[in-house]
Protein backbone atom coordinates (compact mmCIF):
# COMPACT_ATOMS: atom_id res chain seq x y z
CA UNK A 1 0.00 0.00 0.00
CA UNK A 2 2.85 2.06 0.70
CA UNK A 3 4.80 1.64 -2.26
CA UNK A 4 1.38 2.51 -4.38
CA UNK A 5 0.45 5.33 -2.18
CA UNK A 6 3.98 6.59 -3.12
CA UNK A 7 4.02 5.92 -6.97
CA UNK A 8 0.31 7.81 -6.57
CA UNK A 9 1.86 10.80 -4.70
CA UNK A 10 4.96 10.70 -7.36
CA UNK A 11 2.60 10.75 -10.18
CA UNK A 12 0.13 13.86 -8.93
CA UNK A 13 2.99 16.25 -8.06
CA UNK A 14 4.80 15.34 -11.05
CA UNK A 15 1.99 16.56 -13.35
CA UNK A 16 1.52 19.57 -11.70
CA UNK A 17 5.14 20.69 -11.86
CA UNK A 18 5.14 19.46 -15.69
CA UNK A 19 2.50 21.31 -16.30
CA UNK A 20 4.52 24.58 -15.02
CA UNK A 21 7.93 23.48 -16.37
CA UNK A 22 6.12 22.67 -20.28
CA UNK A 23 4.42 26.19 -20.40
CA UNK A 24 7.64 27.85 -19.91
CA UNK A 25 10.12 25.36 -22.10
CA UNK A 26 9.16 22.18 -23.85
CA UNK A 27 12.93 21.09 -24.24
CA UNK A 28 14.23 21.93 -20.70
CA UNK A 29 11.04 19.90 -19.62
CA UNK A 30 11.92 16.79 -22.37
CA UNK A 31 15.97 17.06 -20.85
CA UNK A 32 14.52 16.77 -16.94
CA UNK A 33 12.82 13.59 -17.78
CA UNK A 34 15.52 12.51 -19.63
CA UNK A 35 18.07 12.86 -17.20
CA UNK A 36 15.31 10.59 -14.52
CA UNK A 37 15.90 7.74 -16.82
CA UNK A 38 18.95 6.73 -15.91
CA UNK A 39 18.06 6.83 -12.31
CA UNK A 40 15.20 4.86 -12.75
CA UNK A 41 17.20 2.14 -14.43
CA UNK A 42 20.22 2.59 -12.33
CA UNK A 43 17.80 2.05 -9.06
CA UNK A 44 16.45 -0.67 -10.33
CA UNK A 45 19.44 -2.37 -10.84
CA UNK A 46 20.82 -1.89 -7.41
CA UNK A 47 17.30 -3.58 -5.81
CA UNK A 48 18.40 -6.49 -7.92
CA UNK A 49 21.63 -6.47 -6.88
CA UNK A 50 20.69 -5.79 -3.31
CA UNK A 51 18.10 -8.81 -3.11
CA UNK A 52 20.37 -10.89 -4.51
CA UNK A 53 23.26 -10.07 -1.87
CA UNK A 54 20.39 -10.69 0.69
CA UNK A 55 19.67 -14.01 -0.99
CA UNK A 56 23.44 -14.84 -0.89
CA UNK A 57 24.01 -13.93 2.46
CA UNK A 58 21.28 -15.05 4.31
CA UNK A 59 23.21 -18.41 5.16
CA UNK A 60 26.07 -16.47 6.74
CA UNK A 61 23.12 -15.03 9.13
CA UNK A 62 21.36 -18.28 9.57
CA UNK A 63 25.21 -19.62 11.17
CA UNK A 64 25.73 -16.59 13.20
CA UNK A 65 22.38 -16.79 14.84
CA UNK A 66 23.07 -20.67 15.30
CA UNK A 67 26.81 -19.68 16.88
CA UNK A 68 24.58 -17.25 18.99
CA UNK A 69 22.14 -19.49 20.12
CA UNK A 70 24.91 -22.11 21.15
CA UNK A 71 26.85 -19.43 22.77
CA UNK A 72 23.77 -18.31 24.93
CA UNK A 73 22.25 -21.86 25.46
CA UNK A 74 21.97 -23.50 28.88
CA UNK A 75 22.20 -26.82 26.83
CA UNK A 76 25.19 -26.43 25.36
CA UNK A 77 27.08 -24.59 28.24
CA UNK A 78 28.42 -27.66 30.19
CA UNK A 79 30.52 -28.90 27.31
CA UNK A 80 31.83 -25.49 26.08
CA UNK A 81 32.93 -24.66 29.37
CA UNK A 82 34.62 -27.85 29.83
CA UNK A 83 36.19 -28.20 26.75
CA UNK A 84 37.04 -24.60 26.52
CA UNK A 85 35.49 -23.70 23.41
CA UNK A 86 33.66 -20.12 23.91
CA UNK A 87 36.35 -18.37 22.08
CA UNK A 88 36.33 -20.78 19.61
CA UNK A 89 32.64 -20.84 18.84
CA UNK A 90 32.70 -16.55 19.45
CA UNK A 91 35.44 -16.25 16.62
CA UNK A 92 33.42 -18.70 14.04
CA UNK A 93 30.02 -16.25 14.93
CA UNK A 94 32.36 -13.22 14.17
CA UNK A 95 33.61 -14.66 10.88
CA UNK A 96 30.16 -15.00 9.83
CA UNK A 97 28.79 -11.68 10.82
CA UNK A 98 32.22 -10.40 9.31
CA UNK A 99 31.41 -11.61 5.94
CA UNK A 100 27.41 -10.34 5.95
CA UNK A 101 28.73 -7.06 6.77
CA UNK A 102 31.52 -7.50 3.93
CA UNK A 103 28.90 -7.96 1.48
CA UNK A 104 26.20 -5.44 2.67
CA UNK A 105 29.48 -2.53 2.73
CA UNK A 106 30.16 -3.70 -0.51
CA UNK A 107 26.42 -2.91 -1.49
CA UNK A 108 26.39 0.57 -0.03
CA UNK A 109 29.25 1.56 -1.25
CA UNK A 110 27.72 1.02 -5.13
CA UNK A 111 24.81 2.50 -4.22
CA UNK A 112 26.40 5.24 -2.52
CA UNK A 113 28.97 5.52 -6.19
CA UNK A 114 25.51 5.13 -8.25
CA UNK A 115 23.57 7.70 -6.18
CA UNK A 116 26.13 10.29 -5.99
CA UNK A 117 26.33 9.98 -9.81
CA UNK A 118 22.62 10.44 -10.36
CA UNK A 119 22.56 13.42 -8.12
CA UNK A 120 25.50 15.15 -9.87
CA UNK A 121 23.69 14.52 -12.82
CA UNK A 122 20.35 16.21 -11.71
CA UNK A 123 22.32 19.00 -10.71
CA UNK A 124 24.10 19.57 -13.62
CA UNK A 125 20.49 19.71 -15.22
CA UNK A 126 19.37 22.37 -12.73
CA UNK A 127 22.24 24.10 -13.76
CA UNK A 128 22.07 24.29 -17.25
CA UNK A 129 18.23 24.79 -16.50
CA UNK A 130 19.33 27.70 -14.82
CA UNK A 131 21.70 28.84 -17.34
CA UNK A 132 19.26 28.79 -20.32
CA UNK A 133 16.45 30.84 -17.83
CA UNK A 134 19.70 33.57 -17.51
CA UNK A 135 20.01 33.79 -21.24
CA UNK A 136 16.34 33.73 -21.58
CA UNK A 137 15.66 36.66 -18.98
CA UNK A 138 18.58 38.70 -20.72
CA UNK A 139 16.97 38.55 -24.19
CA UNK A 140 13.34 39.15 -22.87
CA UNK A 141 12.00 35.61 -23.68
CA UNK A 142 11.32 35.38 -19.80
CA UNK A 143 10.37 37.75 -16.87
CA UNK A 144 11.85 37.57 -13.47
CA UNK A 145 8.57 36.10 -11.82
CA UNK A 146 9.01 33.20 -14.75
CA UNK A 147 12.72 32.36 -13.53
CA UNK A 148 11.32 32.10 -9.59
CA UNK A 149 8.61 29.76 -11.18
CA UNK A 150 11.12 27.75 -13.54
CA UNK A 151 13.86 27.19 -11.07
CA UNK A 152 10.94 25.90 -8.49
CA UNK A 153 9.21 23.66 -11.25
CA UNK A 154 12.82 21.96 -12.22
CA UNK A 155 13.09 21.01 -8.70
CA UNK A 156 9.87 19.97 -8.41
CA UNK A 157 9.95 17.52 -11.12
CA UNK A 158 13.64 16.36 -10.16
CA UNK A 159 12.57 15.57 -6.70
CA UNK A 160 9.25 14.62 -7.64
CA UNK A 161 11.04 12.18 -10.10
CA UNK A 162 12.95 11.42 -7.35
CA UNK A 163 10.65 9.90 -4.95
CA UNK A 164 8.64 8.16 -8.36
CA UNK A 165 12.33 6.16 -8.31
CA UNK A 166 12.62 5.34 -4.95
CA UNK A 167 8.60 4.51 -4.56
CA UNK A 168 8.92 1.90 -7.68
CA UNK A 169 12.51 0.32 -6.58
CA UNK A 170 10.81 0.33 -3.29
CA UNK A 171 7.76 -1.86 -4.79
CA UNK A 172 10.52 -3.77 -6.73
CA UNK A 173 11.93 -4.84 -3.93
CA UNK A 174 9.01 -5.85 -1.88
CA UNK A 175 8.04 -7.72 -5.23
CA UNK A 176 11.52 -9.77 -5.56
CA UNK A 177 10.63 -10.46 -1.63
CA UNK A 178 7.12 -11.77 -2.12
CA UNK A 179 8.39 -13.86 -5.15
CA UNK A 180 10.47 -15.89 -2.57
CA UNK A 181 7.38 -15.93 -0.41
CA UNK A 182 5.65 -17.35 -3.30
CA UNK A 183 7.95 -19.84 -4.04
CA UNK A 184 7.57 -21.28 -0.39
CA UNK A 185 3.97 -21.70 -0.13
CA UNK A 186 3.74 -23.00 -3.79
CA UNK A 187 6.32 -25.81 -3.13
CA UNK A 188 4.42 -29.24 -3.75
CA UNK A 189 4.22 -31.17 -0.88
CA UNK A 190 7.23 -34.04 -0.83
CA UNK A 191 4.77 -36.08 -0.38
CA UNK A 192 2.00 -37.48 -2.32
CA UNK A 193 -1.08 -37.06 -0.06
CA UNK A 194 -4.20 -39.28 -0.41
CA UNK A 195 -7.56 -37.34 0.60
CA UNK A 196 -9.53 -40.50 0.45
CA UNK A 197 -9.11 -43.70 2.22
CA UNK A 198 -9.03 -45.23 5.36
CA UNK A 199 -6.36 -46.73 8.08
CA UNK A 200 -8.98 -49.57 9.25
CA UNK A 201 -7.68 -51.59 12.58
CA UNK A 202 -5.06 -53.84 11.92
CA UNK A 203 -6.06 -57.33 11.42
CA UNK A 204 -3.11 -58.76 9.61
CA UNK A 205 -0.36 -56.67 10.10
CA UNK A 206 2.19 -54.87 8.13
CA UNK A 207 4.66 -55.81 5.51
CA UNK A 208 7.71 -54.24 3.48
CA UNK A 209 8.14 -55.57 0.23
CA UNK A 210 11.30 -54.93 -1.60
CA UNK A 211 11.50 -51.43 -0.12
CA UNK A 212 14.54 -49.55 -1.37
CA UNK A 213 15.26 -46.30 0.16
CA UNK A 214 18.02 -43.13 0.54
CA UNK A 215 17.57 -39.81 1.98
CA UNK A 216 18.53 -38.19 -1.64
CA UNK A 217 19.64 -38.67 -5.39
CA UNK A 218 22.91 -38.42 -4.27
CA UNK A 219 23.08 -40.30 -0.95
CA UNK A 220 23.90 -43.50 -0.73
CA UNK A 221 20.58 -46.36 -0.75
CA UNK A 222 19.94 -47.00 2.94
CA UNK A 223 17.75 -49.87 2.36
CA UNK A 224 18.47 -51.90 0.04
CA UNK A 225 15.47 -54.12 -0.83
CA UNK A 226 13.94 -54.99 2.72
CA UNK A 227 11.85 -57.18 3.21
CA UNK A 228 9.83 -57.36 5.94
CA UNK A 229 6.40 -58.31 7.63
CA UNK A 230 5.70 -57.34 11.26
CA UNK A 231 2.33 -59.99 11.82
CA UNK A 232 -0.74 -58.43 13.90
CA UNK A 233 -0.14 -59.15 17.65
CA UNK A 234 3.30 -59.71 18.01
CA UNK A 235 6.17 -58.15 19.27
CA UNK A 236 9.16 -57.75 16.66
CA UNK A 237 12.26 -57.17 17.70
CA UNK A 238 14.87 -54.63 15.47
CA UNK A 239 18.26 -54.93 15.97
CA UNK A 240 21.40 -53.60 13.92
CA UNK A 241 24.96 -51.91 14.37
CA UNK A 242 24.63 -47.94 14.24
CA UNK A 243 23.24 -46.70 10.83
CA UNK A 244 21.87 -49.75 9.87
CA UNK A 245 18.80 -47.90 8.90
CA UNK A 246 16.33 -48.98 12.36
CA UNK A 247 15.21 -45.18 12.69
CA UNK A 248 14.52 -45.48 8.70
CA UNK A 249 12.49 -48.21 8.82
CA UNK A 250 10.05 -46.48 11.39
CA UNK A 251 10.47 -43.55 9.72
CA UNK A 252 9.00 -44.77 6.76
CA UNK A 253 6.37 -46.83 9.02
CA UNK A 254 5.33 -43.40 10.12
CA UNK A 255 5.36 -42.05 6.28
CA UNK A 256 7.38 -39.41 7.04
CA UNK A 257 9.57 -40.44 3.92
CA UNK A 258 8.26 -42.44 1.15
CA UNK A 259 10.05 -45.62 -0.16
CA UNK A 260 12.26 -45.27 -3.38
CA UNK A 261 11.48 -48.32 -4.58
CA UNK A 262 8.93 -51.04 -3.19
CA UNK A 263 6.21 -51.13 -0.78
CA UNK A 264 4.92 -50.85 2.71
CA UNK A 265 1.87 -52.42 3.56
CA UNK A 266 -1.19 -51.95 6.23
CA UNK A 267 -2.98 -55.02 5.82
CA UNK A 268 -2.39 -55.24 2.39
CA UNK A 269 -2.83 -51.76 1.62
CA UNK A 270 -0.32 -49.47 0.45
CA UNK A 271 0.18 -46.88 3.04
CA UNK A 272 0.76 -43.98 0.43
CA UNK A 273 -2.91 -44.42 -0.08
CA UNK A 274 -4.01 -43.39 3.33
CA UNK A 275 -4.29 -40.08 4.01
CA UNK A 276 -0.99 -39.38 6.52
CA UNK A 277 -2.71 -38.45 9.29
CA UNK A 278 -5.53 -41.30 9.22
CA UNK A 279 -2.13 -43.88 9.42
CA UNK A 280 -0.43 -41.81 12.46
CA UNK A 281 -3.65 -41.90 14.25
CA UNK A 282 -3.26 -45.71 14.26
CA UNK A 283 0.49 -45.57 15.21
CA UNK A 284 2.20 -44.34 18.91
CA UNK A 285 5.81 -44.34 19.07
CA UNK A 286 8.80 -43.36 21.37
CA UNK A 287 11.04 -42.31 18.62
CA UNK A 288 14.71 -42.22 19.23
CA UNK A 289 15.30 -38.02 19.12
CA UNK A 290 12.30 -37.67 21.31
CA UNK A 291 11.34 -34.23 21.88
CA UNK A 292 11.47 -32.54 25.32
CA UNK A 293 9.04 -29.66 25.32
CA UNK A 294 10.31 -27.24 27.46
CA UNK A 295 6.20 -26.76 28.90
CA UNK A 296 4.49 -28.41 31.98
CA UNK A 297 4.82 -32.34 32.91
CA UNK A 298 1.13 -32.27 32.18
CA UNK A 299 1.85 -30.42 28.40
CA UNK A 300 4.63 -32.75 28.19
CA UNK A 301 2.67 -36.14 28.70
CA UNK A 302 -0.40 -34.87 26.81
CA UNK A 303 0.89 -34.24 23.81
CA UNK A 304 0.51 -37.58 23.11
CA UNK A 305 -2.99 -37.79 22.97
CA UNK A 306 -4.82 -34.19 23.73
CA UNK A 307 -7.97 -35.93 24.76
CA UNK A 308 -6.30 -36.71 27.60
CA UNK A 309 -4.91 -33.25 28.62
CA UNK A 310 -8.04 -32.87 31.35
CA UNK A 311 -7.82 -36.01 32.40
CA UNK A 312 -5.39 -36.30 35.50
CA UNK A 313 -6.32 -39.84 36.27
CA UNK A 314 -4.88 -40.85 32.00
CA UNK A 315 -1.97 -38.85 32.43
CA UNK A 316 -1.22 -40.81 35.55
CA UNK A 317 -2.11 -44.08 34.16
CA UNK A 318 0.95 -43.12 31.33
CA UNK A 319 2.94 -41.90 33.93
CA UNK A 320 2.83 -44.57 36.33
CA UNK A 321 3.04 -47.39 33.34
CA UNK A 322 6.55 -45.39 32.51
CA UNK A 323 7.46 -45.06 36.03
CA UNK A 324 8.14 -41.49 36.11
CA UNK A 325 4.90 -40.65 38.11
CA UNK A 326 5.93 -40.80 42.04
CA UNK A 327 8.97 -38.43 40.61
CA UNK A 328 6.21 -35.86 38.75
CA UNK A 329 4.20 -36.08 41.77
CA UNK A 330 6.92 -35.06 44.02
CA UNK A 331 7.63 -31.82 42.06
CA UNK A 332 6.77 -28.76 43.66
CA UNK A 333 3.41 -27.77 41.30
CA UNK A 334 3.04 -31.96 40.60
CA UNK A 335 1.93 -32.54 37.13
CA UNK A 336 1.45 -28.85 36.51
CA UNK A 337 5.59 -28.21 37.44
CA UNK A 338 7.18 -26.44 34.19
CA UNK A 339 10.23 -29.15 33.32
CA UNK A 340 12.49 -26.31 32.49
CA UNK A 341 14.21 -22.93 34.33
CA UNK A 342 13.36 -21.31 30.68
CA UNK A 343 10.86 -19.64 31.97
CA UNK A 344 11.71 -19.35 35.69
CA UNK A 345 11.45 -16.76 38.29
CA UNK A 346 14.34 -16.02 40.31
CA UNK A 347 15.10 -18.42 42.96
CA UNK A 348 11.42 -20.21 43.16
CA UNK A 349 11.81 -23.83 42.59
CA UNK A 350 8.34 -24.30 41.45
CA UNK A 351 8.80 -22.12 38.10
CA UNK A 352 10.80 -24.56 37.00
CA UNK A 353 12.88 -27.83 37.08
CA UNK A 354 15.16 -30.13 35.21
CA UNK A 355 14.74 -33.42 34.74
CA UNK A 356 17.82 -35.90 33.73
CA UNK A 357 18.10 -37.80 30.93
CA UNK A 358 16.21 -40.87 31.74
CA UNK A 359 14.00 -39.31 33.34
CA UNK A 360 13.00 -37.36 30.22
CA UNK A 361 13.29 -40.89 28.16
CA UNK A 362 10.60 -42.19 31.01
CA UNK A 363 8.62 -39.43 30.21
CA UNK A 364 8.45 -39.68 26.47
CA UNK A 365 7.23 -43.04 26.99
CA UNK A 366 4.68 -42.06 29.25
CA UNK A 367 3.48 -39.86 26.17
CA UNK A 368 3.57 -42.86 23.99
CA UNK A 369 1.58 -44.72 26.18
CA UNK A 370 -1.42 -41.92 26.99
CA UNK A 371 -1.78 -42.55 23.41
CA UNK A 372 -4.41 -45.38 24.18
CA UNK A 373 -5.81 -48.15 21.99
CA UNK A 374 -2.97 -47.70 19.01
CA UNK A 375 -2.77 -50.37 16.68
CA UNK A 376 1.04 -50.09 16.58
CA UNK A 377 3.43 -49.24 19.19
CA UNK A 378 7.42 -48.16 18.00
CA UNK A 379 9.80 -47.74 20.73
CA UNK A 380 13.16 -46.66 18.86
CA UNK A 381 15.44 -47.64 21.99
CA UNK A 382 13.18 -46.39 24.73
CA UNK A 383 15.92 -48.08 26.93
CA UNK A 384 19.22 -46.45 25.91
CA UNK A 385 18.80 -44.25 28.78
CA UNK A 386 17.34 -46.27 31.21
CA UNK A 387 18.67 -47.64 34.47
CA UNK A 388 17.69 -51.72 34.72
CA UNK A 389 14.80 -51.05 37.07
CA UNK A 390 12.79 -49.12 33.98
CA UNK A 391 14.40 -51.32 31.30
CA UNK A 392 12.78 -54.15 32.88
CA UNK A 393 9.15 -52.11 33.21
CA UNK A 394 9.72 -52.02 28.75
CA UNK A 395 10.18 -55.40 28.70
CA UNK A 396 6.90 -55.51 30.87
CA UNK A 397 4.98 -53.28 28.44
CA UNK A 398 5.78 -54.61 25.49
CA UNK A 399 4.56 -58.14 26.64
CA UNK A 400 0.93 -56.64 27.74
CA UNK A 401 0.84 -53.98 24.17
CA UNK A 402 1.11 -57.38 22.50
CA UNK A 403 -1.68 -58.43 23.76
CA UNK A 404 -3.95 -55.90 22.07
CA UNK A 405 -1.76 -54.90 19.84
CA UNK A 406 1.79 -54.72 17.64
CA UNK A 407 5.04 -53.95 18.24
CA UNK A 408 7.82 -53.07 17.29
CA UNK A 409 10.97 -52.87 19.57
CA UNK A 410 14.43 -51.25 18.65
CA UNK A 411 16.82 -52.04 20.95
CA UNK A 412 20.96 -52.76 21.09
CA UNK A 413 20.08 -54.26 24.67
CA UNK A 414 19.86 -58.17 23.55
CA UNK A 415 18.28 -58.69 26.66
CA UNK A 416 15.33 -56.61 25.82
CA UNK A 417 15.25 -57.95 22.85
CA UNK A 418 15.06 -61.86 24.00
CA UNK A 419 11.37 -61.50 24.53
CA UNK A 420 10.63 -60.76 21.67
CA UNK A 421 8.28 -63.46 19.18
CA UNK A 422 10.87 -62.53 16.36
CA UNK A 423 13.96 -60.71 15.93
CA UNK A 424 14.77 -59.44 12.86
CA UNK A 425 18.86 -58.25 12.36
CA UNK A 426 19.41 -55.30 9.57
CA UNK A 427 22.40 -55.42 7.80
CA UNK A 428 23.30 -53.96 4.44
CA UNK A 429 19.70 -52.37 4.18
CA UNK A 430 18.41 -56.24 4.29
CA UNK A 431 17.19 -58.34 6.73
CA UNK A 432 20.06 -60.77 7.23
CA UNK A 433 18.64 -63.32 9.95
CA UNK A 434 15.25 -63.44 11.52
CA UNK A 435 13.80 -65.96 13.70
CA UNK A 436 13.45 -66.37 17.60
CA UNK A 437 16.11 -65.22 19.85
CA UNK A 438 16.82 -69.25 20.61
CA UNK A 439 16.72 -69.85 17.02
CA UNK A 440 19.09 -67.37 16.24
CA UNK A 441 21.43 -67.77 18.57
CA UNK A 442 21.07 -71.76 17.47
CA UNK A 443 22.05 -70.37 14.13
CA UNK A 444 25.10 -68.78 14.95
CA UNK A 445 25.08 -66.30 12.84
CA UNK A 446 25.71 -62.00 13.69
CA UNK A 447 23.04 -62.06 16.16
CA UNK A 448 24.71 -64.84 18.30
CA UNK A 449 27.58 -62.91 17.83
CA UNK A 450 26.61 -59.89 19.11
CA UNK A 451 24.81 -61.48 22.04
CA UNK A 452 27.86 -63.19 23.10
CA UNK A 453 29.89 -59.99 23.03
CA UNK A 454 27.30 -58.36 25.38
CA UNK A 455 26.85 -61.60 27.34
CA UNK A 456 30.79 -61.09 28.11
CA UNK A 457 29.97 -57.70 29.39
CA UNK A 458 30.47 -55.73 26.74
CA UNK A 459 27.53 -53.28 25.63
CA UNK A 460 26.95 -52.11 22.26
CA UNK A 461 25.91 -48.63 22.52
CA UNK A 462 23.52 -46.99 20.06
N1 LIG B 1 17.71 -37.08 7.60
C1 LIG B 1 18.72 -37.77 7.06
N2 LIG B 1 19.32 -37.32 5.93
C2 LIG B 1 20.33 -37.99 5.37
N3 LIG B 1 20.82 -39.15 5.82
C3 LIG B 1 20.28 -39.66 6.94
C4 LIG B 1 19.20 -38.99 7.62
N4 LIG B 1 18.87 -39.73 8.69
C5 LIG B 1 19.68 -40.80 8.69
N5 LIG B 1 20.53 -40.76 7.64
C6 LIG B 1 21.52 -41.78 7.27
O1 LIG B 1 20.86 -43.01 7.11
C7 LIG B 1 21.61 -44.08 7.64
C8 LIG B 1 20.75 -44.90 8.60
O2 LIG B 1 20.43 -44.11 9.73
P1 LIG B 1 19.44 -44.60 10.86
O3 LIG B 1 18.23 -45.16 10.22
O4 LIG B 1 19.27 -43.50 11.82
O5 LIG B 1 20.29 -45.79 11.52
P2 LIG B 1 20.04 -46.61 12.85
O6 LIG B 1 18.77 -46.15 13.47
O7 LIG B 1 19.98 -48.04 12.42
O8 LIG B 1 21.24 -46.37 13.72
C9 LIG B 1 22.83 -43.47 8.29
O9 LIG B 1 23.92 -43.68 7.41
C10 LIG B 1 22.52 -41.99 8.40
O10 LIG B 1 23.65 -41.23 8.19
MG1 LIG C 1 18.39 -45.27 15.21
Amino acid sequence: MDGLGGVLGGVLSLTGFLGSLLVLSPAMTGVVLAAALPALVAETLLTRRRTAMEWDTEHHHRREYFYGQLLTGTSPATEIRLFGIGAFLRGRMMAERRAANAAERGMDLRELRTQGGLTALGAAVAGAGLWWAANAARHGTLSVGDIAMFLAAVAGVQSALGALTAAISGGQARLLAFTHYVAVVRAPSDLPRAVTGEAPPLRRGIEFRDVWFRYGDDLPWVLRGLDLTIPHGSAVALVGLNGAGKSTLVKLLCRMYDPVRGQILWDGEDIRDIPPEKLRDRISAVFQDHMNYEMSARDNIAVGDLTALDDPSRLERAASRAGVHDRLAALPKGYDTPLTRMFALDDDAASGVVLSGGQWQRLALARALVREDRDLMILDEPSSGLDPEAEHEVHALMREHRRGGTCLLISHRLSAVRDADRVVVLEDGRVAEQGTHDSLLEADGGYARLFRLQADGYEVTS
